[in-house]
């Protein structure tokens, strides 16, 4: 520790370990001194007024959005990095084709040179949190050291974070010890940036020590390190390791996870991948369109982004989401794609790289049909909708953010913070693609259905950094997430499943759907949003027995009569568009789930090529 410096543990941190870790890192980093955060109101109301004093947040007008603010990033810290994120396993095998790797010994040179001072004039802070309810057996405890806090802020949103963290992890308990910093230390007398951050990044993962090290980002994806770095990437590690001969481990996915109530009042609950700004936040709080609703279907969010998943004594699949809130994409939200969400965002928000309008308010692209006369854009420069027009300048970044807590979300169900989880029923795989995969597919079974979800391709978003709209291979919606070899993760689902049925358990049926055909003129043909839950009617109906479908070369589709049309005019015509299998695209399709497997030949298992096989003889 640096001669000036004290630890000033509080009392209540009674674990030795993470003492000495905390020294530790100081000793290296040397901040100006340590905060323990404590995760209280009146602490998270003190950081957001000292970044408000610094520029970093803008308060906003509190007739129009209590308690919320607006931060404006460095526009070159937009976006997941995931060029700089790394899989710093001790074999390359182990990270497997699809993650960057460097030598663990030699990361550790890089990370010791880079963190050397790199807190220099800055606040540590503790920042305690635990994934998932608090002592859940589901759950895992994360402690970060930071110097942002807007780390901190966000944090108290998206993770149950603070004091009583530390009574689960007592004086021995284990934790994921997570280092952040901004890479930009304080010069002394040098007014410090808006936004610190470094052109260079390092987003990394030791898997065996369990240990994530970021530089240079404040970026939600690269800093906020409960979520994707913790909650999938070094998770999905700890689910695998479980993994023996009398259990199957368990899953750290990329779904969000919904509840559905039927109108006989049964509860269903279903866990669904997509790739990242595919509309996941809208499909966990959708609202039934009016012919469904009046049948007494009912929609209610347990996660929009992650989901722990643990077979429980009776072999059941359990899911949590480890998250306390969402750190959702903002443009393209409005009542009418997510009225829930835009409730959920009345107040309590931090908002990142959207617009400021004239009154004190926020704006993004898609909010309102007609945009403000006038905005302040995310890169705090005057906006107005005829410059957007001649220039085509976005007011808000694509990948403009907001950070709120899930308590807001006014269909938040009852068993979202249940400390047992609640039992899948089913899987759903999407992606976006604008042709070729029909609106929905049944898998025949398990190993069809991990094909489906292994091969799935997606367009490429805006919430990482690369050129968008092109079909990338993306398997389970994991590509950026998995924290080993992506062919082990096809095989441990496949061994899960084969655990699971040969001790007797249901399991969840898998479904493949995409809301993204288009047609012609390239206008998306399924209007989507609400009219979703269509589809969940049907899957329910194929799970309870009732609803019918077309067995095709990969699955089973409905026809047109198999879908309740109440209150929607949708044509046959239009049903045919999006689900129509055409031969040729499909065998194009297969040249290229044949070279995603060929770049995941090494562990790959047999039994996807003998499907893939299976399938292509089907088509002919
Ligand atoms: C996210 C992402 O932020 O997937 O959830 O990028
Ligand atoms: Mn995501």
């Amino acid at each position: 520790m640096p001669m000036n410096l004290t630890l000033n543990a509080p009392d209540y941190v009674r674990h030795d370990g993470l003492k000495k870790w905390v020294a530790d890192i100081a000793a290296k980093a040397k901040p100006a001194n340590i905060v323990w955060c404590d995760g209280s109101q009146e602490e998270y109301d003190r950081l957001c007024a000292q970044m408000v004093q610094s520029g970093m947040l803008h308060k906003l007008n509190p007739a129009k959005r209590p308690n919320s603010f607006l931060a404006r990033s460095s526009p070159d810290d937009v976006a997941r990095v995931e060029d700089r994120t790394f899989i710093c396993s001790k074999n390359k095998a182990e990270a497997g084709p699809t993650n960057n790797w460097i030598e663990p010994a030699e990361m550790r040179t890089k990370l010791d040179e880079l963190f050397e001072g790199a807190m220099a004039g800055r606040t540590m802070y503790v920042i305690p949190f635990s994934m998932g309810p608090l002592g859940s057996p589901i759950a895992q405890i994360g402690v970060e050291l930071s110097d942002s806090p807007y780390v901190v802020v966000n944090m108290r949103m998206m993770t149950r974070m603070g004091k009583k963290v530390y009574d689960v992890l007592g004086s021995t308990g284990e934790f994921v010890p997570c280092v952040h910093t901004v890479g930009a230390p304080l010069v002394a007398g040098q007014a410090d940036v808006v936004w610190p951050c470094n052109t260079t990044k390092y987003i990394v993962h030791f898997p065996e020590t369990r240990e994530i090290w970021s530089y240079g980002s404040g970026y939600g994806g690269n800093a906020l390190l409960g979520k994707k770095c913790f909650a999938l990437r070094i998770a999905s590690n700890m689910g695998r390791a479980e993994a023996s001969a009398t259990s199957p481990g368990w899953l750290a996915e990329h779904m969000l996870i919904l509840g559905v109530t039927a109108p006989w009042g049964k509860k269903y609950h279903v866990a669904a991948a997509f790739p990242s700004a595919c509309g996941k936040t809208n499909f966990a709080m959708l609202i039934p369109p009016k012919g469904l609703g009046q049948q007494g279907w009912k929609i209610t969010t347990i996660g929009d982004d992650i989901a722990w998943i643990k077979p429980d004594a009776k072999g059941n699949l359990r899911a949590i989401n480890p998250e306390a809130g969402y750190f959702g994409v903002a443009p393209g939200t409005n009542e009418q794609s997510n009225f829930n969400c835009m409730a959920t965002l009345a107040q309590d928000t931090i908002f990142t790289n959207v617009a400021l309008t004239d009154d004190g308010d926020v704006w993004w692209e898609g909010m309102s049909k007609v945009p403000p006369a006038h905005c302040i854009d995310w890169q705090g420069r005057d906006w107005t909708p005829e410059q957007a027009k001649e220039k085509g300048i976005k007011a808000a970044h694509p990948n403009a953010r907001f950070t709120v807590s899930a308590t807001q979300n006014p269909v938040l169900d009852p068993e979202w913070d249940n400390p047992e989880g609640v039992v899948i029923d089913a899987f759903i795989f999407g992606g976006r693609r604008s042709t070729t995969v029909p609106l929905v597919t049944e898998a025949r079974d398990w190993s069809e259905g991990v094909y489906m979800a292994a091969t799935m391709g997606s367009e490429t978003t805006a919430a990482a950094v690369g050129e968008q709209g092109v079909v990338r291979r993306d398997p389970f919606a994991m590509l950026p997430f998995c924290g080993y070899n992506m062919a082990e993760y096809f095989q441990h689902w496949l061994s899960l499943g084969e655990h699971l049925q040969a001790s007797g358990a249901k399991l969840p049926r898998i479904f493949c759907v995409n809301w993204f055909r288009t047609d012609a003129d390239g206008k998306f043909v399924w209007p989507g949003f609400s009219e979703n839950t269509r589809v969940l009617k049907w899957m329910l109906g194929r799970i309870e027995g009732e609803a019918k479908g077309n067995e095709h070369v990969f699955g089973i589709t409905p026809s047109y009569e198999d879908l309740d049309w109440s209150g929607m005019d949708f044509s046959l015509e239009k049903f045919t568009t999006i689900t129509s299998i055409d031969k040729a695209a499909w065998r194009k399709e297969f040249e290229l789930h044949a070279e995603l497997f060929e770049k995941l030949a090494h562990g790959l298992p047999p039994s996807l090529l003998e499907i893939k096989a299976g399938f292509e003889s089907r088509l002919g």
